[in-house]
């Protein structure tokens, strides 16, 4: 089912890292580090904390020849306006030229209590707002060691993309993130990546149709590193990685970005 023609995206998201001053330098390294023929074999995103959007949206805008890198945000709430204390609206982060938002990474799931039913509101609001979801789904240790990775996998990929139509499900990003290998240093073997972004790919299928699921790009992300980048990358079905702390250093992220090198 894998096609050679989706483009790669790798996105770096960084968490709670990086004050605004920080993040101009980080991005500011990145595109000094990337080249055109990186930008043409790969998309990249960067998902700063909400406080530095503002910064480096105006320096990606800034720049003569304008930087390809897009801007990303890591979470979002789905309502358009209204009481909700400490929450920022799809249409907020579309006004500031983010491209892609993170809907239901694992910290916000098991940190903050988002649903299934959640994250799928959310996915549906960023597509209303103009930008693209990347729906995030993975199961704890306990789960793959009890043989439930794929009911999990299925059931929130599922359950996020309800209501979506065939062709925001095709133009959309899923990231595969197995809780176990985020932020541990211990990374899914590529076998193993493969096999669980085969069957994501497969759910899109049967739930919206071949072209959907050809379209569809699937990251891997948990203990992404420049070291491991090129063999995850290689799998059929791995189309792209949600990058957490080697996102944080210029250096990592640029040599993940250029693992086909
Ligand atoms: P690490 O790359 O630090 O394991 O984090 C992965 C992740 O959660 C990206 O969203």
């Amino acid at each position: 089912m894998s096609t050679p023609t989706r483009k790669p995206l790798i996105s770096g998201n960084w968490k709670m890292h990086h004050n605004h001053f920080e993040a101009l330098q980080m991005v500011q390294k990145l595109a000094y580090l990337l080249t055109a023929e990186d930008h043409a074999a790969v998309d990249v995103s960067v998902h700063p904390p909400f406080t530095d959007l503002r910064t480096v949206q105006t320096y990606f805008m800034s720049e003569k020849e304008q930087i390809p890198i897009a801007l990303g945000a890591q979470h979002c709430h789905w309502e358009e306006k209204g009481a909700f204390t400490g929450e920022v609206a799809p249409a907020m982060l579309a006004k500031l030229d983010v491209a892609y938002v993170i809907a239901g990474h694992s910290e916000r799931r098991e940190l903050f209590g988002e649903t299934d039913e959640q994250v799928n509101r959310k996915a549906a609001a960023i597509y209303t707002a103009g930008m693209t979801p990347i729906l995030c789904c993975g199961e704890t240790l306990d789960e793959r060691e009890a043989g439930a990775t794929e009911a999990k996998v299925r059931s929130q990929v599922e359950a996020g993309l309800a209501g979506l139509s065939p062709e925001q499900v095709g133009g959309m990003v899923i990231a595969y993130e197995p809780i176990w290998a985020i932020g541990t240093g211990r990374t899914a073997s590529s076998d193993d990546a493969q096999a669980v972004c085969a069957l994501v790919r497969s759910v899109v299928a049967d739930r919206s149709g071949a072209d959907a699921a050809a379209a569809v790009r699937i990251q891997y992300g948990g203990s992404v590193k420049p070291t491991n980048a090129a063999e995850l990358m290689a799998q059929p079905d791995i189309d792209g990685a949600l990058v957490g702390g080697a996102s944080l250093d210029a250096d990592d992220f640029a040599r993940i970005v250029q693992y086909r090198l």
